[in-house]
């Protein structure tokens, strides 16, 4: 509206009052935007920023800015499209601030029993194993264990194991995360896929190892409608005839809820550091290699 009479009046003081309101909104929406969406409003305020310049080409006839202002703004929008779908997050609540959003119950409890495993049972259980996912998180990332990792799969390919990667497309904190982390530790592109193209290959493997994820692999996302992820689409990591969770306590992943498949009869935690953890696995599967040294005396 101040707006509108600034263009017909132009006036300074307008232009100051328009600018401060301006401040006071941008401020006041983006303040009460929580961590995890914070990325998809940054994406946002970027593509917002690609229609100004889009606009401008207007007043200013340019068509340069024009094209690359569109482009900019379409793009931005588009990405903060697919990481609300993602995230099962309404696009239109993200960007008004969470505002329409019930708070979510907190449900952090402890859901039963957990059962724990050792780096050197982890290392029996990858031996005997004919087919290997696995599933990074944020914990992959907060531990750098991409280079253990990258070098257990190589480890596991030479012994003739099939292994994959199974990439959730908010796993992380920013929209590929897993994908830059492998890359960089030069895991083969072959072997690192999408959540829909692996989903239904759970059930046929052998063991499924969950790398400081959480939230992308919690079964509440599709057996629990009451839980404040229900209809995330989530990796299907629970078909697997074993499945080992390394992280570092029973806290709950970045949405705050807690993962039913910690409690699972075939799940089994692996605590620690991920980047120790692993680093402890590739030593025992060294070991299990290792020629049995002959008995003193037994070959004479
Ligand atoms: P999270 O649900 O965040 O869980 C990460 C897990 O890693 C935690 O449970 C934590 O458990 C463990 N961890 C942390 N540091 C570790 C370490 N050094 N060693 C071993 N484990 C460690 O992870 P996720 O499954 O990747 O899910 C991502 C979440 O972020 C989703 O909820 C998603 O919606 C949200 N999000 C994603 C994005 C994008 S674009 N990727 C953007 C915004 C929000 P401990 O503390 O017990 O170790």
């Amino acid at each position: 509206m101040l707006t509108a009479v600034f263009v017909a009046r132009p006036d300074m003081g307008l232009l100051i009052a328009v600018t401060v309101i301006a401040l006071a909104l941008g401020a006041h929406l983006v303040a009460s935007i929580g961590g995890g969406d914070m990325p998809v409003v940054v994406s946002m305020l970027n593509s917002y920023s690609g229609w100004a310049a889009a606009a401008s080409g207007f007043l200013l006839a340019n068509n340069l800015l024009i094209v690359t202002g569109a482009l900019v703004g379409s793009s931005g929008a588009y990405l903060s499209y697919i990481m609300c779908k993602a995230m099962n997050r309404s696009f239109i609540s993200v960007i008004a601030g969470g505002f329409g959003t019930p708070a979510a119950a907190s449900d952090d409890g402890e859901q039963g029993e957990h059962r724990e495993i050792s780096a050197e049972e982890t290392a029996e259980l990858l031996r005997d194993a004919t087919s290997v996912i696995i599933t990074p998180g944020y914990g992959m990332a907060v531990a750098q264990a991409q280079y253990p990792v990258a070098e257990l799969a190589r480890k596991l390919r030479e012994r003739g194991v099939e292994v994959r990667f199974g990439i959730h497309p908010v796993a992380g904190r920013l929209p590929g995360h897993m994908n830059v982390l492998l890359a960089e530790a030069n895991v083969p592109y072959d072997i690192v896929l999408e959540m829909d193209e692996i989903n239904d290959d759970f059930a046929a493997t052998s063991v499924v190892l969950v790398i400081g994820a959480n939230d992308t692999v919690n079964p509440a996302a599709t057996d629990n409608p009451a839980s404040p992820i229900a209809g995330m689409p989530v990796l299907h990591v629970w078909e697997a005839a074993d499945v080992v969770v390394f992280k570092r306590s029973m806290a709950a992943g970045y949405a705050g809820v807690q993962n039913p498949l910690f409690f699972r009869d075939n799940s089994q935690m692996l605590f620690g550091d991920a980047k120790q953890r692993v680093e402890d696995i590739l030593r025992a599967l060294d070991s299990l290699d290792a020629p049995i040294p002959e008995m003193a005396g037994s070959s004479r």
